[in-house]
This record gives structure tokens, sequence and C-alpha cells, in this order.
């Protein structure tokens, strides 16, 4: 009977680490008064992409699986200084049937397609501002390595046997499927043919001898695993799924294949005559990068976060936990899944011929443009639908508009003529709204107004944890809409510099909403890294002032000395977010000043 001594839960969850930081109160004024700064003794993270096939150039679902993954890092560094704490791996999957068969219809040697390939998506990740620390590429010889000896460690260990394996096997999907997982559809020339129920790949029938993994031992090791971690696979309606699908039988998985069959991977070793199954070979991909077998993977595999799309949840959150448990580690520490994007209501396909071009959209949208669109709209739990005009109007409407305008009336010589954060008024805009004396102006709407901006970026955190940027966004947007309301409300252009009563109201006001965009700009640094760049620096916010653990909102509404007071704005006065569509005045009427 196998003894699974290496199965131990991690841990306090991030999340509940920070639910012990207690809310941020007004009266609170500590090093980390929002919370959401990371203790640097256990700040470790190490945040991995699906490594990408390579049959096909990338196309916008690729990149949204990149982008959340790229969030979710830059988040984590906003909350631990020291860059060295965090790795962010992506790269390329490049062996198996699917890119033998994609490269023998190319004409191509399979390494000349992988390098074509692979070579677009590094290109995309760049250009798209990935902030990947390691790209990995199946091909590469370190990969090989760790490949073979994960397989010595499984086999040492009595996981591997030889047996015969009969069945389907989808080469698209590069996994084997039950009968009942398979339908007939007419086929090109109207007979019909079997494809998988799910993908809709067609299906070919496999009988040969092959190296079998002793998966049915693990059914009941993941499913306590996932029991006594309820968030291992957020969020939750995947957690559940995992568990339903736990509830059937759970069959030993083939993990080799014919070499005559499948030459392009790595083979098995002191077995030539079997090729190691795709899958095992690019999941190994996540220890690869930590340095595996070397000892240094272990301080770093406790940390693993994967984002993975769902259609790859069976292979992450079953095959991946049991071969790793089966070699004596933990099962990852997080798994993170999302949806896919359909364009126009349909699934993206090269036959279909609606497979949308990010790099188009890039340049179209702009980077920071695409990457908030993605990340606005992109909802895990659901598909999303993709369409342009969908895009013009939010990037209008948020950073355009209620962003951008925020800024400009904040900044604009003639309300600010000279350039610097003005000094905030105590009288004026007393802490509590009983104190609003004689020479106060702050109204009920004023103090909701810093209540919700002094706890966003603890809301922020809270929504990155439960893999939610999508809400993130949404709540740093409704506090951007929140301080244009204020502005319109105390309409400083109507104020004058030059009257002693108005001139400490007028600078308060600007004060508060400069303070307001200094947290928006902090918080949008994961989504909108150039874009928050921008406005931060035309704040003056220098590059050491930009973490979490440094934001301290509007600390002189709080009796503490603001650095900001007094100090020049960024000379950069250029628009912030350009306008796309030129043509829908009545949008410039509504957010005139
Ligand atoms: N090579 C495997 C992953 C191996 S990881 C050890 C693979 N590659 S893939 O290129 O097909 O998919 C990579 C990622 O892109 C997956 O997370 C997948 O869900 C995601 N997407 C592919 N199409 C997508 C959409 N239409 N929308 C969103 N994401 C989608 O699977």
């Amino acid at each position: 009977m196998l003894r699974i001594s290496a199965f131990r839960l991690l841990g306090r969850t991030r999340a509940s680490r920070l639910s012990l930081l207690e809310d941020f109160s007004l009266r609170h004024y500590s090093s980390d008064p929002l919370g959401v700064r990371e203790d640097t003794r256990d700040a470790r993270a190490y945040f991995t992409t699906p490594i990408f096939y390579v049959n096909a150039a990338p196309h916008i679902g690729h990149l949204y699986s990149a982008l959340l993954a790229d969030a979710l890092c830059r988040h984590h560094r906003l909350r631990v200084p020291s860059a060295a704490a965090t790795r962010f791996s992506t790269g390329t999957d490049e062996h198996g049937l699917k890119i033998q068969q994609a490269a023998a219809a190319a004409g191509l040697a399979p390494s000349e397609l992988c390098d074509r390939v692979s070579a677009q998506f590094q290109q995309l990740f760049r250009e798209a501002d990935i902030s990947s620390t390691d790209f990995i590429r199946t091909t590469e010889a370190r990969h090989r390595m760790a490949v073979q000896h994960f397989w010595g460690v499984l086999k040492a260990r009595g996981l591997l046997y030889k047996g015969l394996y009969e069945g389907w096997y989808c080469a698209s999907d590069e996994c084997f499927l039950p009968e009942a997982k398979v339908t007939r559809q007419p086929g090109p020339s109207g007979d019909l043919c079997p494809v998988s129920l799910e993908s809709g790949h067609p299906v070919s029938w496999t009988k040969e001898e092959n190296y079998i993994f002793r998966l049915s031992q693990f059914r009941e090791p993941l499913q306590r695993w996932l029991r006594g971690d309820p968030q291992a696979i957020t969020p939750e309606p995947f957690h559940h799924a995992v568990l339903q699908w736990l509830e059937e039988e759970l069959p030993d998985l083939s993990v080799s294949r014919r070499s005559s069959h499948l030459h392009w991977g790595i083979p098995v070793p002191g077995d030539d005559s079997q090729t190691i199954y795709v899958w095992l070979d690019a999941l190994v991909n996540y220890l690869t990068v930590i340095g595996y077998p070397n000892a240094e993977f272990k301080s770093w595999w406790p940390t693993t976060s994967h984002i993975i799309g769902k259609d790859i949840l069976k292979f992450h959150a079953i095959y991946w936990p049991a071969l790793l448990l089966g070699a004596g580690m933990s099962p990852p520490h997080r798994i993170y899944v999302h949806s896919h994007w359909t364009v126009c209501g349909q699934k993206m396909s090269k036959s279909l011929g609606n497979v949308v071009d990010p790099r188009t959209c890039l340049d179209r949208y702009t980077v920071d443009g695409f990457r908030y669109f993605l990340l606005r709209q992109g909802v895990p739990n659901w598909d999303c639908d993709y369409y342009g005009e969908k895009v013009v109007k939010l990037l209008d409407s948020e950073l355009a508009f209620a962003l951008g305008g925020l800024l400009n009336r904040c900044t604009a010589n003639r309300i600010n003529p000279s350039g610097t954060y003005p000094a905030f008024c105590t009288t004026c805009f007393p802490s509590e709204p009983g104190l609003v004396g004689p020479s106060g102006r702050a109204q009920a709407e004023d103090y909701a107004l810093v209540s919700a901006v002094a706890t966003l970026p603890k809301q922020v955190a809270d929504h990155y944890d439960n893999f939610q940027i999508y809400k993130a966004l949404e709540a740093v947007s409704s506090c951007v809409r929140q301080t244009n309301g204020f502005v319109q409300r105390h309409a400083p252009w109507k104020l004058n510099w030059e009257s002693p009563v108005d001139a400490p109201w007028l600078g308060t006001v600007l004060h508060v909403a400069l303070e307001c965009l200094r947290v928006f700009g902090t918080l949008l640094q994961p989504v909108t890294p150039s874009l928050a760049d921008k406005l931060l620096s035309r704040l003056g916010v220098s590059a050491t002032e930009r973490g979490l653990g440094e934001l301290h909102f509007l600390p002189r509404f709080y009796g503490h000395p603001c650095p900001f007071e007094g100090r020049r704005l960024g000379p950069e006065t250029g628009v912030l977010f350009p306008r796309l569509d030129q043509s829908r005045a009545w949008l410039v009427k509504t957010h005139k000043t």
C-alpha cells in the first residue's frame, strides 16, 4: 500500500493572514495602515501561466491567461518590497502529437515550428508588458533533465507499471477519453466521425503497450487535500467541480506513447521505444523553472500559484497534484481558474476564422488600454464576449473621461496655477463630521468618499486574493466616479485663490482629489503599469513611494504630516489616456468641468 508521507497542508493562507490585520479604522495609523503589506518573512510567491502550445499563433485568450498572472504577480510585488521574493514563469509547450502533426501539416521540422511560434509568444508578452521572470520552452535541455528525473522518482516509488492501454485519444486536446465522453458528428465527407464531447475535436482509437501511472491510488488523498483547503482551487465553483469528478472512479493514467507513433517528445529513461506523455512533460515545467531537482526548488514550491483556463482544470487539479504527491511533494498552493473569451458570441477558432490577434488589439487600443479591458471585463466564473465597440466604450468612459478627466481637473493650470500639491486645511475638513465649525465646508458625502478610498486598498487586496481582479477594478472605478462627484459638488473652478475665505477650501478640495488619484494610481499599477506611472509621475510621487506599505492615504486628515503637501507636480502635462472614439461628443458634455 502506498504511503503518502509528504502530504501536508500549507500554513495559513494569504487571505487569512490579511484578515488578521484588522479592518482599517479612521483612528489607526500604523506602518501598515491598510493591512495589505505582506509579512516579508514569508513573502515569497511563485506565479505561473500555462505553457502555450506552439501549433498556432497566440490569440487574446492566451494573452488573458498571461495578464491575469501578471496582474496577480504585480500586485504581490506592491505588497512586498523585495523584488527577489517573487517569481513569475510562462513559456511554450512544444512536444507531443499535436505539435508533431501541426509541423507535418505546415511542411516544417517540429523544431522550426517551435522556434517560430515560441518567438511570437515571447514577442507578444514583451509588447503586452508581461513582467515574467522566466520563459521556459519544453525543448530545453534543463527541462528534459527535470522530466526524466521526475519520471525516475515515480518509478522508484513503484507508481509506474507497463500495461495495455486501449481507448480514445484526442490529439488536439492531448488527452485520453472514456467512451462516455465521445460522440459522433458528420465529418467533411458526410460520414460520422468520433469526436470529443467536450471540445468537439476528432479522436482516434489507440491500442498499445504503455507505462501507466497508478492514479487510482490518489483519489482519497486528493479529496482530503481539497476538503482541507477550500481555497486551493479558486473560484469556488471550480473547486466544487473537481470534488464532484473525484466522486467518480479515477482510472490509472497512461503516461507514455510508442516512439514509433510519437517521436517528438522526451524519451522514457532506459526505454527509447516509449516517449513520455506530453501532459506529464508539460506539467513538470513548473518545477524545472525553480531549479528542480536541485534543492533550491524546495523553497519556492510551497508558494506556487498556477493560473489556468477552465479547459485544463482536470490536468492541473487531478493529474498534477497526484503526480506531485506520488513524487513526495505537496500539491500546488493555489490553482486560480478562469473562463474563456468568445468573439461576437462564438467560440474562437481557426476554422471559423474569428481568431482575434492580440497584437492588433494592443496597437489599436494601446497596451494599457487593452490590458485594462481584458482584466476589467474578464470574469473568471463565466465566459466573456469580445467585440471592438465594447472596448472603445469602456476605455473612453473609464480611462479617458473619468480618470483622465479627474486628473486634468485637479492639475490644469487654470485651477492649480502654482502647479503644486496644495495644502490640506483641517478646519475646513476636520477628522470628524461633528467637528465641522463655521469655517468647515465638508459634507456627509465627502466623509463617505474619504472612507471609501481609505478602505479601497484592502478591498482591492481581498479581490486579488479571491482572483476577482475585475471586482478590484470595478471598486477603483466606483471610487473614481465618487471623486469626480466630489469635485463636481465643490466646483473648485468657481473658487478664487485670491480670496482668504475660498483659498484654504480650494486647496483642500484639490488636495483630497489628488490624494484619491494617488491611491488610484498606486492600485492600478498591476493592470495599467504605464498609465499608472504617468499618473503617479504627474502627481510627483517618486518610485520609492509607490508600494502599498507607503500609501498612507490622506495623512493630514488623521493628524499626520503629508510628504506631498507643497511638492511640485511632475512636469508631464500630456493626456493621461487618449480618447478612442472622437465622434461621441455627448460624453464630452457630461464630463465637462
Ligand atoms: N499547453 C497546454 C497547457 C500546459 S500547462 C502545463 C495548453 N495550451 S493552450 O495554448 O491550449 O492554452 C493555454 C491557455 O490559454 C489555457 O489556460 C487556456 O485555457 C487559455 N485559453 C485558450 N483559449 C482561450 C480562450 N478563448 N479564452 C481564454 N483563455 C483561453 O492548454
